[in-house]
């Protein structure tokens, strides 16, 4: 049984009260339910929820119906124009009601995005477009296409407001209204905390299409975060969150993209979009950070109400193989909390691709917020519950529970298409699954203690396919891992004795997936596969990566559960298929790991090599703003700061070219292989700033005498508070680890450069 350390972090008022779930072994089944309305018959409703928990089963200790619904904050739930729209509880309060009179767990989408005013303008209970349709008249406040005309659409989910920061009429509404409608929750919740289950953000937070957005706003806004002025500038808001590294002139991003602009003033973005040419993939690169900067502002929000960040998911629609809409995979993780999203009709094998990385990036937690798998095949539907079980999801939304006289396709039971199948293998799941205990996570960073290295053993490997080889520099990301490059269409296999495990251990496979640098368009994706004894796929159908998906991009960490094998000698291969026009593929620090003893496969923080650690550091800035910073605080095991233990911060520098350091001590000689890195993490707008652009990472053993480890000359990787940046390197045997910044970055609200942390971890 894990405890999560929020209970501790919201001790002040009502909320000292443990509420929410404070373990994780429970799985949540939360079928969709929009009918209830303020205006509708209580005993209807009543009936009708009931109905649900005879017709469905009611699961047991560990997996457990509830019930999910939206809250309409925008729309339905507002008060009069007169009243400046504010929120009205009257609804949201009913429907919590209900769910204390039914005893049922819910969670509720925060449904205020793109689909505002759900599906129709007037559909059942009518609808109150009124204040969505004063905002899109506001100028700039809506989604553009590159001839200026507004892609709002009133209706049907396409409430498609800009995601510009500078959006400032849209943002005020926005924040104002989901703030009153989950402080509504939140008192609620600490009232009844067994039947909270969380919150998830706007469904579908992406772009219209592929010809959005060039509102004015987020296209200046595009150019401050390319070049860190403006909002992403000294002083402002969002200063350290610009792009790394900065375009100092006009002719560095000419130079970049392959442009020609005469100055600033001059730059549109692309148009039509251009797979793999590097202005689109440029432009690209910020459609999917405006989208992650939405997403996590969001959340923040959120937090602010009173919700705390691990009862938070995304709920997005990710496909990495598709461009159109910037909805890429890193945008469906909540930067403070867990990730979600949507998926209709995916087959069984296919949810790997998007759950792998998502939970290994994650943390523990991650759900999915609408799901149905059309289908009239009873396996197929049954084996969607168990994959998604097995691969880890703790809330699962099935969508949708109707009572209606004209049911549509998505109806769990009397559905026009697939009739009663999706209703009857979610009553069979929770019946079979009612006292299972959730399968817990380790998170991505921490898979457990290294038992076997797939890159250290490369040489006793067998290959297929030309010029696999190895080299402790990864290219993707510009992140140095120990990588094995395969080439596109090869087989890599070797012969591993699994060690055996007790008491609960689990065996982890973990790697991160990339592709080479500049490999550029031209082909179509490449699948990655690892499998055990030939025949057993430990990553589904594989882990797909676009040919888009290169140069500034994430590795992309994928973890699987391999216990089953422990104990035995296996062949374990890495292959990938696809297009050759790659080159090479690249698997960053393939590795094998167990968990320890009696963790229940969960906590591995024991690994953590600098836990509880004394640290010194060239500088040691506790009054620096956001509050609880002191080099104590960056190995108190608190991956995620607040005001009481935030992490360490540097004192301030006026440029960015300043050299800090900060070191750990073991406290005697040990082996280490891996650095892990939490960016600051506190809820403000400045979370993940002070991230250094330029340091080395080095060890010692005598604390005097120094040797590079890696070397990071400019980390280009997108940096979100709530995710450990992991570093790699070859194996050494130090008792000091020391990284050394060079170039800083900027500090959210503050005019200098500092480098902070959350969280400092070592690992063999
Ligand atoms: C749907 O509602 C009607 C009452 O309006 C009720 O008779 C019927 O049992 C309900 N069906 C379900 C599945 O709840
Ligand atoms: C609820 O109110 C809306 C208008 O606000 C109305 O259109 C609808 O018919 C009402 N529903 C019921 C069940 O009374
Ligand atoms: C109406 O509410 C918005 C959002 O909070 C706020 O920005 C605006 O100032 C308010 N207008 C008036 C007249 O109070
Ligand atoms: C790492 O790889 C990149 C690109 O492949 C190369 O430019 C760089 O020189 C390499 N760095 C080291 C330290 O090998």
């Amino acid at each position: 049984m894990v405890t999560y350390k929020w209970l501790a972090f919201v001790a002040a008022g009502r909320l000292a009260a443990a509420w929410g779930t404070d373990t994780e072994d429970i799985t949540y089944i939360l079928p969709i339910y929009e009918g209830a309305l303020a205006n509708d018959s209580r005993t209807n409703d009543l009936a009708i929820l009931n109905g649900m928990k005879s017709m469905l089963g009611v699961g047991g200790a560990n997996t457990k119906l509830g019930f999910s619904f939206s809250s309409w904050c925008l729309s339905r739930d507002v008060s009069s124009a007169a009243n400046n729209f504010t929120f009205d509880p009257t609804n949201l309060n009913y429907v919590l009601g209900l769910a204390v009179d039914l005893d049922l767990p819910i969670l509720v989408h925060a449904n205020n995005g793109r689909w505002a005013d759900c599906c129709t303008s007037n559909s059942d209970g009518g609808w109150n477009d009124a204040l969505l349709d004063q905002i899109a008249a506001q100028p700039d406040t809506t989604m553009q296409n590159s001839a200026g005309d507004s892609l709002y659409g009133h209706d049907y989910g396409s409430n498609y407001f800009s995601f510009s920061r500078y959006n400032d009429y849209y943002r005020s509404y926005k924040r104002r209204n989901l703030q009153a409608s989950m402080s509504t929750i939140a008192a609620w919740a600490a009232d009844h905390p067994t039947l909270f289950a969380g919150i998830s953000l706007d469904s579908e937070t992406l772009y219209a299409n592929d010809a959005a957005d060039y509102n004015p706003l987020i296209v200046q806004e595009w150019k401050e975060w390319m070049q860190n002025t403006g909002l992403y500038g000294a002083g402002a808001a969002y200063f350290g969150q610009g792009r790394v590294p900065a375009f100092t002139s006009i002719d560095d991003f000419n130079t970049a993209t392959g442009q020609s602009f005469a100055s600033w003033d001059d730059v549109t973005p692309p148009a039509p979009l251009s797979q793999g040419n590097p202005f689109t993939e440029e432009w690209q690169r910020w459609r999917v950070q405006a989208i992650v900067h939405t997403t996590s502002d969001e959340t923040s929000w959120i937090v602010e109400a009173g919700i705390p960040r691990n009862l938070i998911y995304g709920h997005q629609t990710p496909e990495l193989e598709y461009y159109n809409f910037g909805d890429d995979l890193t945008t469906a993780t909540a930067a403070f909390g867990a990730g979600g999203y949507t998926a209709y009709g995916r087959a069984p094998l296919d949810f790997q691709s998007i759950d792998t990385p998502l939970r290994a990036d994650g943390t523990n937690n991650f759900g999915l917020f609408e799901l149905n798998p059309l289908s009239t095949d009873n396996t197929f539907s049954y084996d969607t519950l168990t994959t998604l079980w097995s691969d880890g999801a703790k809330i699962l939304c099935p969508n949708a529970f109707e009572n209606v006289t004209a049911k549509d396709q998505y109806s769990l039971f009397d559905s026009p298409t697939t009739g009663d199948t999706w209703g009857n293998n979610i009553n069979a799941f929770l019946s079979a699954y009612a006292n299972t205990a959730r399968l817990q996570q380790p998170p991505g960073w921490n898979p457990g203690n290294k038992v076997f290295d797939l890159y250290d053993s490369f040489s006793d490997a067998t290959e297929s396919g030309p010029d696999n080889h190895i080299a402790a520099n990864g290219s993707s990301g510009g992140v140095a891992v120990k990588t094995v490059y395969e080439a596109v269409g090869g087989v890599i296999t070797y012969s591993i004795d699994l060690p055996s495990v007790s008491d609960g251990q689990r065996l982890n496979f973990y790697a991160a997936v990339g592709i080479k640098d500049g490999a550029g368009s031209g082909g179509g994706t490449a699948t990655f596969q690892a499998a055990i004894n030939g025949d057993s796929l430990l990553l589904g159908n594989g882990i797909i990566i676009p040919p888009t998906y290169w140069t500034w991009k994430h590795w992309l960490p994928v973890m699987a559960d391999i216990t089953a094998w422990a104990g035995q000698t296996v062949t374990f291969t890495l292959s990938t298929t696809g297009n050759d026009y790659y080159g090479w593929t690249q698997w960053g620090s393939p590795a094998i790991y167990q968990t320890p003893n009696g963790a229940s496969g969960g906590d591995t923080s024991s690994s953590n090599l600098a836990l509880d650690k004394v640290v010194s550091a060239s500088s040691n800035d506790k009054s620096a703003p956001g509050g609880g910073w002191g080099t104590a605080y960056l190995t108190d095991g608190n991956v995620r700061g607040d005001s009481a233990s935030n992490g360490w911060s540097s004192v301030s520098h006026d440029s960015s070219s300043a050299t800090e350091w900060v070191q750990v001590d073991l406290g005697s000689s040990q082996t280490v292989g891996k650095v892990v890195l939490h960016p600051r993490s506190d809820i403000t707008t400045a979370a993940g700033t002070g991230f250094p652009v330029a340091f080395d990472i080095s060890g010692s053993t005598d604390g005097t005498t120094w040797t590079t480890l890696s070397s990071q000359p400019s980390y280009g990787a997108s940096i979100k508070a709530g995710r450990g940046e992991v570093i790699t390197f070859e194996s050494a045997n130090v008792r000091y680890v020391r990284l050394t910044a060079t170039e800083l970055s900027g500090v959210g609200g503050e005019s200098g450069y500092r480098v902070q942390f959350a969280e400092l971890e070592v690992y063999a």
